[in-house]
């Protein structure tokens, strides 16, 4: 599928790509299941571009889950530099960095290779699947205590009452926040995510900048306050990790708050979105609900199946950092291009009937949270809270259904339920 450039003129350019023009719809978003039939139906499969302007500006399109597993790990395909992804949020007039850029600077979503390794491998050490086990008594205690509260009152939007909370709560127990500490974090986080809006207005881009000074500067704090009281064996692991780095190692965090508390980011919007949406997609199939309540060993295959029908993220940004050939098409250097996370998931190479929740689906295949070196370092998490929730909503005292129309926020590379009803009650 790659190599390297030889002879430049037999190439296609992508100015010669189709345009993927259904990202530049208001409706984008909102109805992933029509849009992926309707892409994978075309003669044409190749790569695609983006129009100009906006989160996606003038990029290469890739959406086939071959391609994405492939690029995946292609040594110039790198992180999208934070001076690019933040250069609409750049004040001229002003010297500093905005507020936006300092955050996104410090989350390892913008790191380049060496530094990006060492970063990478201080914070994804504590979301590691063991790292986090050790959690398990007190999240399942406080998800399970939410499904009461939301069984009393019997009618609720299950992204507020249950999903956005049991992740404020996680966060909470992981690194001993208050209550109001943990909700006021989450709240930040959802207007500094904005920023992946397709086309974010000028006054919508004042408030994601403020937001995430804001938020950086509320991270950093709490998480160097919780350091020094010295309660929390996660951040004492943190610390300990930190301090057997050499001094000159590249990407050694000047400051280890800042780096550890912007790479939760997503952690403190998108998880309470990804928790909706694999309740969604469970609850939208009878049959595998029904199974998963007679069978618990079915949970884990129920979360597989929601995450891939419904991932938190359609798509993110990377950037050829040099010239790159993806079968007959160059990518000059400095191009950006769109990875089609979702979209690689409805792939019907791939997932056979891909629109089907299917327990028991090969995961392999999945692009959820990308691969490689750059594999979403938060994905234990994810699983690890919704598989708790699904066990509590679907143990057999509990009655749970959708109570009316839910929906997909429009126009973003998120993939996020903006209201979710339900009916929910203890037998
Ligand atoms: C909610 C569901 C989530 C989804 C669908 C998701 C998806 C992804 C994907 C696809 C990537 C790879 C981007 C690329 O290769 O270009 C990624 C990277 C990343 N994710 Fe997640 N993520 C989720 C949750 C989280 C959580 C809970 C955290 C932190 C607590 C997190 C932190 C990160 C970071 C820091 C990166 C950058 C990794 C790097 O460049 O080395 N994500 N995520």
């Amino acid at each position: 599928m790659m190599s390297s450039v030889s002879d430049p003129r037999s190439l296609k350019a992508v100015e010669d790509l189709p345009v993927f023009d259904r990202i530049d719809q208001s409706s984008f978003g909102t109805d992933v299941a029509s849009m992926c039939a309707e892409l994978f139906a075309d003669p044409y499969q190749g790569p695609m571009r983006t129009t100009a302007g906006g989160y996606t500006d003038g990029s290469v399109f890739i959406y086939r889950n071959a391609e994405l597993k492939t690029l995946v790990s292609h040594q110039a395909l790198t992180n999208q530099p934070v001076k690019i992804l933040a250069a609409p949020y750049r004040d001229q007039r002003q010297p500093d960095p905005s507020g936006f850029e300092q955050l996104m600077g410090r989350n390892l979503f913008t790191m380049q290779a060496p530094e990006h390794g060492t970063a990478r491998q201080l914070v994804s050490r504590r979301m590691t699947t063991g790292s986090i086990s050790r959690l398990a008594q007190p999240v399942t205690e406080m998800v399970l205590g939410l499904v009461d509260r939301a069984s009393e009152e019997g009618e609720v939007d299950f992204r507020k009452a249950v999903a956005d909370e049991a992740m404020a709560g996680f966060w909470q127990i992981a690194l001993g926040w208050t209550p109001e500490e943990a909700a006021h974090a989450c709240s930040l986080a959802a207007k500094s995510q904005m920023s992946n809006l397709l086309n974010p207005s000028s006054s919508e881009r004042r408030a994601i900048d403020r937001a995430s000074a804001e938020l950086l500067r509320f991270l950093t704090a709490t998480i160097r306050r919780q350091i020094d009281a010295g309660t929390q064996s996660l951040l004492a692991e943190l610390v300990t990790d930190y301090a057997s780095l050499p001094l000159d190692a590249p990407g050694r965090p000047v400051v280890l708050e800042e780096v550890f508390g912007a790479s939760l980011l997503d952690g403190l919007h998108s998880l309470g979105g990804v928790i909706a949406n694999v309740t969604y997609g469970l609850l939208c199939a009878p049959e595998a609900l029904a199974a998963v309540r007679q069978d618990r060993d079915l949970v884990r295959a129920a979360y597989h199946e929601g995450v891939r029908l419904h991932p938190a993220v359609i798509l993110t940004q990377r950037h050829a950092s040099e010239d790159l050939v993806i079968d007959d098409l160059l990518v000059p250097g400095g191009t950006p291009v769109t990875m089609g996370w979702l979209l690689g998931n409805r792939d019907p190479e791939a997932f056979d009937d891909p629109d089907c929740f299917r327990l028991g689906r090969p995961v392999g295949p999945q692009a959820t949270f990308g691969g490689g070196f750059h594999i979403c370092p938060g994905r234990n998490i994810v699983k690890f809270l919704c598989e708790t929730v699904i066990r509590a909503i679907t143990d057999s005292s509990v009655q749970i259904e959708l109570a009316g129309e839910c929906r997909w926020l429009p126009a973003t590379g998120l993939h996020e339920l903006k209201s979710m009803p339900i009916l929910i009650k203890r037998r």
